[in-house]
């Protein structure tokens, strides 16, 4: 594990101490005890959320993944995961409920890890189908309304996401459930999901809707062009006169089920807001990436939803923290001069040429081949340097980033998570990302 000692760096470097090893205060922070969240019994659901691209649902299955080993019953709940990623815990294909990942904690240990992927469009049908007598649920379904609105509606997914959890919430099979977000556009989606669909379904536009079909396909017309694109131009030529008659039922069939739909709406919301819940959020170590990170701490703290923390992802490290960038400039400055003295400018060039030339005189070469050698050596050398150099600068940038976050938010803990070289794919991939969010620890 060649990030090991650089995410426990990463962790505590501190400005002074760079990898200090040190245990305890990361500098100006918390340390987010990710043990002591999934192990705690009382801690029911943890929510990843954060904004796209930073690591959500690499979060969310490895946070799954760490508890059922831990010895807890866990499901995880992922939306798009990657396809790689999902294959490894044996979702091949949406199902809409949770299957066990094999390989995941012990067959005779008390933990267990079940997985998901998020299917919307069945979500929405559940949903219609737990709150209307079959005949109407069938109208429903069957309408074209429903089914243009249950798979494009905005924040359909995030509403559906919400209404998994209080699914599978309700069947108090599990001992935690990890709840992956879906990459909104912004943030805020997510938590606006519940409200927004009480308000579709109870605000303006359902009266729009009613009030046109009651007076007349004139205006009517006249509102679904401006109000609703979907209903204009390919559905209103493909179902004609059909198309008020679909409205009007879908409309009356809707609105006959909503008082359960927003009872439910609601319900998952005060859920989230509940003790026993926690939210991490996830962000990368760049500045745009916080930025959006603490508006979303700041809305989590308005709404009321209890953060556990804010986790860092994809934080730079190196193997030699104590070469700093300016010595590595210059002893690739001093490295190039002495490779070009050594050969000129194309020492490195022609070492190679010379050394094919003369397979056989390898071993006792000229002076100026073993000098030409020396100077392509040193190239190199000075090439890795200047990588080196290079990395440096991108860590102190990410965590000038970190401390500034930290300083606007001293009381988040945090926990920084290094990049991995390649993506996270397996269950080993999870793994090793579940112990960088305990902070390195192994136990
Ligand atoms: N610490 C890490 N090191 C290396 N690769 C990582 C790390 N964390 C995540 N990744 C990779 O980054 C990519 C994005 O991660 P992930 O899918 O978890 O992000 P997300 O926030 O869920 O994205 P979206 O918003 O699109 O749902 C994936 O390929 C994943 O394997
Ligand atoms: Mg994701």
């Amino acid at each position: 594990m060649s990030n090991g000692g650089g995410a426990g760096g990463n962790r505590d470097r501190g400005s002074s101490n760079g990898e200090g090893g040190g245990s305890g205060g990361v500098n100006g922070g918390n340390g987010l005890d990710i043990d002591g969240l999934i192990d705690d019994p009382a801690t029911r659901i943890i929510v990843c959320c954060g904004s796209g691209g930073v690591g959500k649902t690499t979060t969310a299955a490895a946070i799954g993944l760490r508890a059922a080993e831990r010895g807890r019953r866990t499901v995880v709940l992922t939306i798009d995961p990657a396809r790689r990623l999902a294959q490894s815990m044996g979702l091949t294909e949406l199902d809409n409920t949770p299957r066990p990942v094999k390989g995941a904690a012990g067959p005779d240990g008390p933990g267990e890890l079940h997985a998901m992927m998020l299917d919307m469009k069945r979500t929405f049908d559940e949903v219609v189908l737990a709150h209307a007598d079959p005949e109407r649920a069938r109208a429903i379904l069957e309408n074209p309304f429903y089914q243009s609105l249950s798979a494009g509606f905005a924040g359909t997914q995030e509403y559906m996401a919400m209404e998994k959890l209080g699914q599978l919430q309700a069947t108090g099979e599990w001992d935690l459930i990890v709840v992956d977000t879906p990459p909104s556009r912004s943030a805020l989606d997510f938590l606006d999901a519940p409200g927004r669909l009480g308000s579709f379904l109870d605000g303006k536009i359902i009266r729009v809707l009613m009030t046109p079909a009651k007076v007349g396909g004139r205006s009517a017309m006249k509102f679904l062009n401006v109000g609703m694109g979907l209903l204009t131009g390919t559905l209103g030529k493909i179902f004609g006169a059909q198309l008020l008659t679909d409205l009007q039922t879908f409309v009356a069939a809707m609105d006959s089920m909503f008082g359960g739909f927003r009872e439910r709406a609601e319900g998952t919301y005060q859920l989230l807001k509940a003790q026993g819940t926690a939210f991490l959020v996830v962000a990368a170590p760049e500045r745009d990436a916080l930025r959006e990170a603490a508006y979303f701490v700041d809305r989590l703290a308005a709404d009321q939803m209890p953060l556990a923390g804010l986790v860092l992802n994809r934080v730079h490290g190196t193997g030699a923290p104590q070469l700093t960038a300016e010595r590595a400039q210059a002893a690739a400055q001093a490295l190039e001069e002495s490779s070009a003295e050594n050969g000129g400018d194309h020492g490195a060039g022609n070492g190679a040429g010379n050394g094919e030339q003369h397979g056989t005189a390898e071993g006792a070469g000229s002076g100026a081949e073993r000098e030409a050698r020396q100077g392509a050596a040193e190239a190199l050398a000075a090439g890795l340097l200047r990588l080196h150099a290079e990395r440096v600068e991108v860590m102190g940038r990410e965590q000038r980033t970190r401390d500034r976050f930290v300083s606007v938010y001293p009381d988040v803990p945090l926990v920084e998570v290094p990049a991995l070289a390649g993506d996270v794919h397996d269950l080993d991939g999870l793994r090793l990302i579940g112990r960088q969010l305990a902070g390195g620890s192994d136990r």
